[in-house]
């Protein structure tokens, strides 16, 4: 079995003592077989996570810049994290799309400069973003990014009613249908331990993107 990719979204959590705190509780957990932790803190706790960690755990970002190294005030462009080692950027989350006015259109020219530094994109899209998300992508990008499917009313800060599961496998099928059979595709909104194993269980979805539910590494290394 392929190993499930569950990745952490801290958001605008943390400082660096509750963020070494995490660290040492999640690296003595017992984690779960078959999968893959990412974890993605606020910019400032990146290389301090490296270094408690001994680049034992993978991080991403949770944003990245829509533009190159430059003069772009208050941006962290892929090009500032080179030789950091990080791996994966959260683009176009739906609190960006939200708080932030984000469109679509940005968050394809972020996916394009992540991967030009060889970082993976990780694409929230709600179910009425799929289409235009996916058409906004060149075929080389759709088939390098992984998306995640977070419906906004399921994510714990805009209400947490998660959709049925067949619902969920609808748009699931959807994604793969505009971006690509072999696309990896993610579940994210209110995941909890409990709550994920029902996503977790079935074939079609290859990992959880997690908010809340991250923020204890006690709880996040039984998802
Ligand atoms: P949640 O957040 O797990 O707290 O609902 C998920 C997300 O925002 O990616």
């Amino acid at each position: 079995m392929k190993n499930k990719l569950i990745v952490a979204n801290w958001k605008a959590n943390k400082n660096i003592e509750e963020a070494q705190q995490w660290a040492e509780e999640f690296m003595t957990a017992e984690k779960r077989n078959n999968r893959h932790y990412v974890v993605c803190p606020p910019y400032p706790l990146i290389p301090f996570l490296l270094d408690i960690t001994e680049h034992d755990i993978d991080l991403g970002v949770q944003d990245i810049s829509p533009f190159g190294a430059g003069a772009y005030t208050g941006e962290v462009a892929p090009f500032n994290l080179q030789l950091l080692g990080i791996k994966y950027a959260i683009v176009g989350h739906s609190e960006r799309r939200r708080y932030f006015q984000e469109t679509s259109n940005t968050t394809a020219q972020k996916v394009t400069q992540a991967l030009d530094f060889d970082i993976t994109p990780i694409v929230c899209v709600d179910r009425d973003q799929i289409e235009e998300q996916a058409q906004l992508l060149s075929a080389e990008e759709r088939s390098q990014v992984i998306v995640a499917y977070e419906p906004i009313h399921a994510i714990s800060t805009f209400g947490g009613h998660q959709d049925p599961i067949d619902l969920t496998l609808k748009a699931i099928a959807q994604i793969r249908s505009a971006f690509g059979e072999n696309t990896t595709v993610l579940y994210g909104g209110s995941v909890d331990p409990d709550s994920s194993i029902i996503y977790l269980n079935e074939d079609s979805i290859d990992g959880v993107l997690v908010g809340n539910a991250s923020l204890e590494a006690d709880k996040f290394s039984k998802l």
